[in-house]
């Protein structure tokens, strides 16, 4: 099989900055496609959050200039790091202008005015960077609205240009509902030509749509599962879009995440007070006494631990939660939730935790070492959310025997079995109505089976652990796109 030059462009990427899942998927797929042969190299800004000696970054000698149409030229400094345990190279992208400010795209809750210059000028330095490293792709792979413009810029402003004649565009959607949506102005930044501002491809409802603008000008674009592949079709779930994807299902893929269980494993977890696996267990019951104790919460073996980890944003159901949340204080249990994001809901799920402080506790704010103990010591973890790309968090759960209460959409669908008691079958609880009542009704049956069928949560909790989703197998997926790319460009077979 053919060897690649893939590059891959990303807002985030684990473990140098991370608002969320992206970050854990751009920080794992290279390793995994470097492992299938290929050649990878990563490109991302250098926030000032990300420490040049803490990373042991290097810096490249020779600024790089980056056209900005309007603006002019602007000019990036290049340090290169590694994907940790692999020679991935990283290259970061400095711009003190740009990316020297605390938030990745905002703060204090309100968005740069400025994210249209910063990700153009993102796109723009990973293609100007190509040049610099004689680095000859055969695939440029953008992630997310972020980065979406490479796919544009490809066919326009280095569509002559002899180091990209042999290269093939991709995108992956991580998430429809954020497409990058500004004032038009942006045309004379990105400055890849007015004739290009139509609804067919960059524009919309009179200003520009970098999303838009990557589905229709990459070669191929995938959704992070199969099932949200379907559901962005649809206009429930295609955020305006859908006619447009729809448009061009020929060269949409679905390709599930993998999960990095170097990372994500209670057999290896440094993060945890025991660790454990399924052939002994015993482990888990002490992290979940010192999950209780952490949160000051009775310390009590019987009591189910639900566990919540995410953005508080409507995306992950925080709203359906909220109002369930009276019901599910009726019932014998304990929740814990770690999250940030909008604001009435740390407010709300903070006051929740001053009525009833033995049964509800909160950490409003951003820890991996909670998120990490949160998966490892409840029993059961909730994931409502009203859409769900792929979600990894229910994932992580099913390795940790923690088992996922999930709401039948995206992902969460593709990656849960619902318990079948009569077969033993299964590995969650599903509800497939976004309603408050039937994510009562469904954590009512999950805390029941926790009481009254031990034999059932044994073989739930076995049936998840041994379940596995390894990027191998997701890298094989993103392989089969990238060829389907080079095809769909050049025409011929690639492989
Ligand atoms: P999304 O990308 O939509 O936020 P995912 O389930 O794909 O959802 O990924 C979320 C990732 O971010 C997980 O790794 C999760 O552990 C992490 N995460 C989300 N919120 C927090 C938080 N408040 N503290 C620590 N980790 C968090
Ligand atoms: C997005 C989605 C999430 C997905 C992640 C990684 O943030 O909301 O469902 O798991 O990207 O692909």
């Amino acid at each position: 099989m053919k060897r690649l030059n893939i590059l891959i462009a990303a807002s985030e990427v684990v473990p140098f900055a991370k608002s969320g899942g992206l970050a854990d998927v751009t920080g794992v797929l290279p390793k995994a496609l470097k492992a299938l042969g290929h050649n990878v190299i990563v490109v991302m800004p250098r926030y000032y959050i990300i420490d040049k000696d803490h990373n042991g970054l290097q810096s490249l000698p020779g600024a790089l200039g980056v056209p900005m149409g309007v603006i002019g030229e602007e000019w990036a400094e290049i340090y290169e790091g590694r994907l940790p345990n692999s020679d991935v190279p990283v290259y970061f992208i400095e711009n003190h202008h740009y990316f020297g400010r605390v938030g990745l795209y905002n703060e204090n809750g309100i968005d740069f005015n400025d994210n249209d210059s910063r990700f153009i000028f993102l796109s723009k330095a990973a293609m100007q960077l190509c040049k610099k490293l004689d680095f000859k792709p055969d695939i440029i792979h953008a992630n997310d609205w972020h980065t979406a413009p490479m796919t544009i810029l490809l066919n326009t402003l280095y569509a002559h240009d002899p180091l990209f004649a042999d290269t093939a565009s991709v995108l992956t959607i991580h998430n429809l509902q954020h497409q990058g949506k500004f004032f038009k102005g942006a045309m004379d930044v990105l400055d890849v030509g007015w004739e290009h501002f139509n609804q067919y491809e960059l524009e919309e409802f009179d200003g520009v749509n970098f999303l838009k603008g990557g589905i229709v000008h990459s070669n191929a674009f995938n959704a992070v599962s199969r099932k949200y592949a379907e559901e962005i079709k649809t206009t429930e779930f295609g955020w305006g879009l859908d006619w447009l994807i729809r448009d061009h299902e020929a060269k949409l893929y679905g390709i599930l995440n993998g999960v990095d269980y170097e990372e994500w494993s209670p057999a290896v977890d440094t993060m945890i007070p025991a660790t454990y696996d399924s052939d002994n267990l015993g482990g888990k019951a002490i992290c979940k006494a010192e999950l209780q104790n952490e949160f000051g919460l009775p310390v009590n073996e019987n009591i189910p631990v639900i566990g919540f980890v995410g953005r508080f944003a409507d995306q992950k159901g925080i709203s359906l939660i909220a109002e369930a949340i009276w019901n599910m204080l009726g019932l014998d249990i304990q929740i814990v939730m770690l999250g940030t994001g909008e604001r009435w809901a740390a407010e709300f799920f903070s006051d929740i935790a001053s009525k009833f402080p033995e049964k509800f506790a909160l950490y409003v704010g951003y820890r991996n070492d909670l998120a990490h103990r949160i998966e490892a010591g409840s029993d059961f973890f909730l994931m409502p959310s009203l859409f769900e790309p792929c979600g990894l968090n229910q994932i992580y759960s099913l390795r940790y025997g923690t088992l996922p209460i999930v709401h039948a959409t995206g992902g969460l669908d593709d990656t849960i079995e619902n318990y079948e008691p009569y077969t033993g079958r299964g590995d969650g609880f599903k509800f497939y109505e976004a309603s408050a009542d039937a994510l009562y009704n469904t954590v009512k049956w999950a805390v029941d089976t926790y009481v009254y069928d031990k034999g059932g949560m044994e073989h739930l909790i076995r049936n998840g652990m041994m379940k596995r989703f390894d990027w191998e197998v997701a890298a094989k997926g993103y392989e089969e796109m990238y060829f389907g790319a080079l095809e769909a460009r050049f025409g011929h077979r690639h492989r």
